[in-house]
């Protein structure tokens, strides 16, 4: 076999001699005729919850070089999702772009991913996806629960659990800033069922992470292990040739939708899977979600939805042992990276705690997954995961109270003033892709502190935006199209009445379409939306695609292959 690396390095010319000479610095001659295995590393002191894949990636070198092959650590571009302003998601496919356009242009054979929090396995996949080389997933893994006055602590969620608690005044902000760092104990991403956990335990789903390795604790041995038997694999896919477009089907989509309700993940795995299948040419849609997912019972029992964490999830069983489960629901032929289909790792696979993943027979929610809405307020769709909302409030009447921004919403939501009650319902727009830029997760908007101190916990909310996988509550988002992108969202005013009806699959405004198609979009709502001068938010705004088919630019969709026609001299 003739390695894609032979066209740097191979033969006696002037350009092969200047790869070579370059990157020999001590290596053996034959060095060169070796698979090269780049290591696709997103460990970042901005990215606290990769920052420990440095060492992961040590153990992954030792495995290519046990395994003939030669390991190169790539840095790519890194999303620390508390970090990064106004959004991580606006990076994703810039994450994306860039780690898809270095492993085309150096002389690599395959690549390990190695990423965790939120932004970074999709985009890495999406990437791996658009260069189709061979490639598999080390997820970083989640970190260890951490307590606090004695009671377990959910990254994300008992952050806004917690705010709430201060803003009811039922906290002190002294106690809240105490339970920091209890709240992230030990390295790793979010412990919760975010959207870090979801997309590790749904790659694996897909069958690119090695079954049976996502959800490992990051500060477990056990990561290492795998990530040592990870880089022996990436040289063996490469002889193999097994590249993403010859494994990933729609079955594997279907297995992951399956999957991501079986564990009650999160919303965000909607747009990270369509962009996903979009550079694999496979037509996935958000029908599929509702078609292929709604009916699946969540079983594990994490928060968000539920109690335990990803440290109890592991212990139970993992992924495989909730797989077991819905087995008769998942594609028999889809395969995995290592060649054999997802199936046949589900023999073996026990449940060590019921309580933590659920028997079939006895679900967290009978019906999980997430439901598609659409109505005269989401002509082209939005989403709502009952399981992490109030029974009581999923077909609801109500008077919209709309903000036009962000800044509007903080500016106004706690005011004494405020013409809300617990019925009314919350509508937030200007948070599309386009209009933020870049769908940060604002939609699980806080409730106004009036309804707070009167016991309120929960209201229906309507937003373009995306919320936080670890988030929960009555939210309606990725409305799309966007308010910024000509959607119905931006003509609705204060006092419509907003219709929700979740098992109709509807959201709608009880506003006659004369009237809609007469209004023109609120002024301050114009306002509001991005126009940014130049850069990277320049392009991305020109091109981003709607949350419908994952938010992707427009001209990332696809693959180019790994093929580079020229030298560079
Ligand atoms: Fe990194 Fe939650 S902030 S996974
Ligand atoms: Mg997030």
């Amino acid at each position: 076999m003739e390695l894609r690396s032979a066209r740097w390095y191979a033969g006696r010319d002037r350009d092969a001699y200047i790869h070579r000479a370059w990157m020999r610095r001590g290596a053996p001659g034959d060095a060169f005729d070796r698979p090269q295995v780049a290591i696709a590393n997103t460990a970042s002191d901005l990215t606290p919850c990769n920052s420990h894949l440095t060492e992961v990636a040590r153990s992954v070198r030792t495995g290519v070089h046990e395994a003939g092959g030669v390991a190169l650590e790539l840095p790519v571009v890194s999303l620390g999702e508390t970090q990064v302003r106004p959004t991580a998601m606006l990076w994703r496919n810039l994450a994306a772009m860039a780690a898809e356009e270095l492993l085309r242009a150096n002389p690599v054979d395959g690549v390990v991913l190695l990423g965790g929090c939120d932004k970074t396995i999709p985009a890495l996949l999406m990437a791996a996806a658009s260069v189709d080389l061979p490639a598999v997933v080390v997820p970083g893994g989640p970190m260890l629960t951490g307590t606090f006055r004695g009671v377990p602590l959910g990254c994300g969620t008992d952050v806004w659990r917690l705010s709430e608690e201060v803003r009811a005044g039922t906290l002190s902000a002294e106690q809240f800033t105490r339970s920091e760092s209890a709240m992230i104990r030990s390295r790793g991403h979010c412990n919760t069922m975010g959207t870090a956990s979801t997309m590790a335990l749904v790659a694996e789903a897909l069958g690119v992470v090695v079954p049976g390795v996502a959800g490992t604790p990051a500060p477990d041995s056990r990561l290492l292990e795998a990530a040592h038997e990870t880089g022996r694999l990436a040289v063996s896919l490469i002889a193999a040739d097994r590249r993403p477009s010859s494994f990933l089907t729609a079955g594997s989509f279907r297995n992951a939708i399956v999957a991501l309700a079986a564990i009650g993940g999160s919303t965000n795995a909607v747009v990270h899977l369509l962009a996903i299948a979009g550079r694999l040419g496979i037509e996935l849609t958000i029908d599929d979600f509702d078609r292929v997912g709604s009916r699946v019972p969540v079983l594990v029992d994490l928060l968000p939805a539920g109690r335990f964490l990803m440290e109890d999830l592991h212990r139970a069983g993992g992924l495989l042992a909730v797989l077991r489960e819905v087995r008769d629901l998942l594609d028999p032929d889809a395969l995995t990276v290592t060649g054999r289909p997802l199936v046949d790792y589900l023999d073996d696979a026990p449940t060590w705690d019921p309580e933590v993943i659920r028997p079939r027979a006895a679900p967290l929610v009978a019906e999980g997954g997430i439901a598609m809405l659409r109505g005269n307020l989401a002509p082209r769709g939005a989403l709502i995961k009952p399981a992490a909302a109030s029974p009581g409030l999923l077909r609801h009447r109500g008077r919209a109270v709309v903000f036009d921004s962000v800044e509007d919403f903080r500016a106004r939501v706690d005011d004494p003033d405020l013409d809300v009650d617990a019925d009314s319902v919350l509508v937030l727009r200007g948070c599309g892709p386009r209009g933020y830029p870049g769908m940060p997760e604002v939609a699980n908007m806080p409730l106004p502190r009036k309804l707070l101190e009167q016991g309120v916990r929960d209201m229906v909310r309507v937003c373009d935006g995306r919320m936080s996988g670890t988030a929960y509550g009555t939210v309606v988002l990725h409305v799309t199209p966007e308010a910024a992108a000509g959607g119905p969202l931006a003509l609705v005013r204060t006092g419509d009445v907003v219709v929700l009806d979740v098992a109709a699959r509807r959201i709608d405004v009880e506003v006659s379409d004369a009237e809609l198609a007469r209004r023109t979009p609120d002024a301050a709502a114009v306002a509001g939306f991005a126009d940014p001068r130049r850069g990277w938010e320049r392009l991305y705004v020109d091109h981003v695609l709607q949350a419908d088919t994952g938010a992707d630019l427009d001209f990332l969709l696809g693959s180019s292959g790994s093929v580079v026609g020229r030298e560079s001299h």
